[in-house]
This record gives C-alpha cells, structure tokens and sequence, in this order.
C-alpha cells in the first residue's frame, strides 16, 4: 500500500485541499485524530471500549493526581478562565512570574519566560536567538517546532548527523570562523527515545563558540536529580544557553517555557515575535504545572515507577524481537520499517485494547514507519501484561 504523503501539484488552494490524496487516505485508514469519549488515567475510552492509552506523553501520571487537579481547579476560580491577551501589552499575572522563578531554580536557571504551548517556546528559543548571516548547526532528527525556528531565523542552516558529535565538529570546522553560530539539539529524541550525547556535542560545539539550544521537552521531568532534565543528568546545565521545553509532558499541563540567563530571556522578551504577540498561559494551566512541579520534588516514587515500567516494558519488547531503535527511555519506538506492515501492527494493536500512533516517513526517516509508545508512570502492571499479549499478537499479525 502506498502512502503518498503530500500533494503538490494543484492549480488552486481549494483544488489542493480537495484532492489531496494523503488527507484522503487518513480519513479513510483514520489512524489519527481518534474521538475519544472519556479519560481516566492510563485508560481511554473509544467506540465504547476502553483502552490502554500508550501513545500520550503523560510520563509521570499526573494528569490525574489529586493535587494537580484542586490546583487548576482553584486558579480558575480565583484568575478566571483566561489572561485573554499578551503579556506586553495586559500584564503578567502572579502566577506567570512564580511559575517561571520556580521553573528558572529548579533547571538551575536565572530566568525563565512561559509561553502557551511547548512549541511557542521551543520556535522561540531559536527564532528570536539567531539571525540573517548567523549559522545554524542542527542534529538533522529535530522536531518540527525547532525548524520552524529556523526557518523564521532566517539564519544558514547547517544539518549534522543525528547524535553524532565527530560530524557536529567536522560541519562547525567548515564554517567561517568569524559568523555567530548556535547548535540546536534535543535533549531526548522524541521518536527515537535516544537521550543526546551531550557532553560530546558540547565539547565540539564549545571549540566553534556556538550559542548552545536544547529542546529537553521529553527529558525534562524524565532524566537528570528529581526530573531536571537532561543538562542535569550530564552535569552540564551551564554549559547550555538556553533550556526550552513543553509542560504538555512530565508536567501534565499544557504551554512552554524557554530558561536561560536573565539577558537571554529578556532579549527573547524584546525579539522574540511569538513571545510578545501571543496569549499568555492560562492560570488554571500555569497552576496545574506548579503543582506538578511540586510533586517531582516531593514524591519521587513517579520517577521510579516511570524508569521501573520502562525497564519492563524495553525488556519486554526485545524478548519480543521488536526493534526499539535503541531508544533508552520512556519514549519507545516499535520500528516496523513498512508503511503496510506498520498500519497492520497499529491496528492489530487496537483490536487488542491498546492504543499506540502510527509514525510514517517524512516524520520518520524512509525504511523506518514505526508505532511511537510511550510508557507513564501510571501504567499498572496488569496493563503491562496486556500490552505484552497484545504486542506478541500484533508482531505475528503485521
Ligand atoms: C521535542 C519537542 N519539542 C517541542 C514540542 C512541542 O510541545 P507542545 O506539544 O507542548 O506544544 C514537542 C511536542 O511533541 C516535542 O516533541
């Protein structure tokens, strides 16, 4: 089966919208945008069936946890439903500032600014940085927000291979020695679920002077002392200029944020277009991620629970056979490489009570169509045992 991807060819928008044989086939295959009709936990509900719930990215289970919930219940009483605007122009509100001072000293920070959606703050955390005539090095697997980044830059754009320092340095090398570079990163691939080779990038980002970004939205809350993220499971959270990230994740809120020295984030403040124009987070969310971020310093029994079910779930997967593209944390591929095959294994899935997403070339490399699992604190073991059954049953379906 062919999965043509985007269509091009069209004379007019509309014609283009109408005809364009990848929406067609999505709606008819319909492995995205699922209806679902109620959530509790781990556990979804979908065509009146309830479902293990593996592709969210809710890696601590806090979406649920007592605390979160009576904390976004109360800001919304007391702060009402939205800022309704930007902050340059009707304020920050108290709990913009203490989310982001909490934030700034937990990553070991001076400074932090909040944006409403994690993609906001990791476009912005290169966008407003770089500009026309700088040089960009990027780990060539970065998530679309980031390119977006660049591209809005308007800077040169070199890609280095994924995760690969030797070629960082051998790109860096080529470069006029006089431009203003910066390296863009993530911390834990999303996809992959590799966790970076920071200490290597960084050493040979450091030989070239490069103004150092690091997506860390999927380590953030997963590696490093109580969650701090990946700069802080390498020890190198000074080495990194600017920390971006998604609250959508670990902290089971929705927005971003952007951390750094205090001149970083106050030049982002007056450069960057997506900081200054848009809506500020709303108080019920800035307020569910405060308590999560609580929670990570105080019960550290969802971290453990997070690492022991992913330990679990890896192992399982390998006994299987399965390729996890080597992924060392919660963040699990099951890489089938074949668009048809894939399609089979993620419905095969289903039918057994297990809801995994479909990741299909461009958004993966060609050869490698994959399921994107990610594993959550919340998991029990009962369902770890069912998303075993169901993966040996898929395996021999696909
Ligand atoms: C690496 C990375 N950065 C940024 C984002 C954007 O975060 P959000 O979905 O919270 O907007 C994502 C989202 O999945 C991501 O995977």
């Amino acid at each position: 089966m062919a999965l043509p991807f985007f269509s091009r060819g069209s004379s007019t928008i509309a014609d283009r919208c109408k005809s364009d044989p990848a929406t067609k086939l999505r709606l008819r295959y319909a492995p995205y945008y699922h209806a679902m009709q109620a959530q509790q936990g781990t556990t979804v509900r979908l065509k009146d069936r309830d479902m293990i719930m593996l592709a969210s990215n809710d890696y601590l289970g806090l979406s649920f946890h007592p605390k979160v919930l009576e904390a976004g219940q109360a800001a919304l009483r007391k702060w009402g439903s939205s800022p309704t605007g930007a902050r340059v122009s009707n304020g920050s509100r108290a709990y913009h500032i203490e989310l982001e001072e909490k934030l700034a000293a937990f990553l070991g920070k001076e400074a932090c600014h909040i944006h409403a959606a994690g993609y906001l703050s990791c476009l912005s955390g290169v966008a407003a940085f770089a500009q026309k005539g700088d040089f960009i090095l990027a780990d060539k697997n970065i998530h679309s927000c980031l390119w977006d980044g660049i591209r809005l830059s308007s800077a040169e754009v070199e890609r280095f291979s994924h995760n690969n320092a030797a070629d960082l340095r051998a790109v860096a090398t080529s470069l006029p020695a006089n431009a203003a570079k910066m390296m863009v990163v993530e911390g834990v691939y999303s996809m992959e679920g590799h966790i970076a080779d920071l200490p290597g990038l960084l050493a040979a980002s450091g030989e070239h002077q490069c103004f150092n970004v690091l997506d860390d939205a999927h380590g953030f809350g997963v590696l490093g002392r109580q969650g701090r993220g990946t700069a802080d499971h390498f020890g190198l959270t000074d080495k990194v200029d600017i920390i971006c990230g998604s609250m959508s994740k670990a902290l089971a809120s929705t927005g971003g944020f952007v951390a750094g020295d205090r001149d970083y984030i106050e030049y982002l403040r007056t450069h960057g277009k997506h900081t200054i124009f848009s809506a500020s987070l709303s108080a019920s969310q800035a307020a569910v991620a405060s308590a999560a971020l609580d929670i990570l310093q105080t019960e550290p029994e969802h971290l453990e629970r997070l690492w022991t079910n992913t330990r679990r779930y890896t192992a399982m997967l390998q006994s299987l056979g399965l390729d996890t593209w080597g992924s060392e944390t919660p963040a699990v591929p099951v890489v089938i490489g074949d668009k048809a095959r894939a399609y089979a294994f993620w419905q095969a899935l289903l039918e057994k009570g297990v809801f995994t997403v479909m990741s299909i070339a461009p958004a993966v490399p060609p050869g490698k169509d994959l399921i994107r699992t990610a594993i959550s604190a919340g998991h029990t073991d009962a369902q770890l045992d069912q998303i075993a059954e169901a993966m040996a049953y898929a395996k021999k379906r696909a």
